[in-house]
């Protein structure tokens, strides 16, 4: 049985499986990975790094795709409608 790990979420403490993926953590966080042009939320649809709707940052490197990243413990995760409230630009 795997053990678990944490990493942080938009700042919040998440409890995740060791070995689990980015996009596993955004689930269990209950947060959407960006927004749509129209601001809807998005999140993680093909699993397989084809969709592109799961990007996030991740320990500071924009653009991941949680779908294909694992999970460190530490790890910092933000939610790209996140890092784009903080840098002051519009979701796309
Ligand atoms: S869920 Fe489709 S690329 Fe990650």
């Amino acid at each position: 049985m795997a053990e678990n790990i944490w990493v942080r979420v938009n700042g919040k403490p998440t409890e995740v499986p060791d070995g689990s993926t980015v996009a596993v953590a955004l689930f269990i966080a209950g947060v959407a990975s960006r927004t749509s042009v129209r601001g809807e939320p998005r999140s993680a649809m093909c699993g397989m790094g084809v969709c592109f709707e799961c990007r996030v940052t991740t320990d500071g490197t924009p653009q991941r795709l949680g779908c294909q990243t694992l999970c460190k413990s530490g790890m910092e995760i933000t939610a790209a409608h996140q890092s784009q409230q903080a840098a002051g630009t519009s979701a796309a």
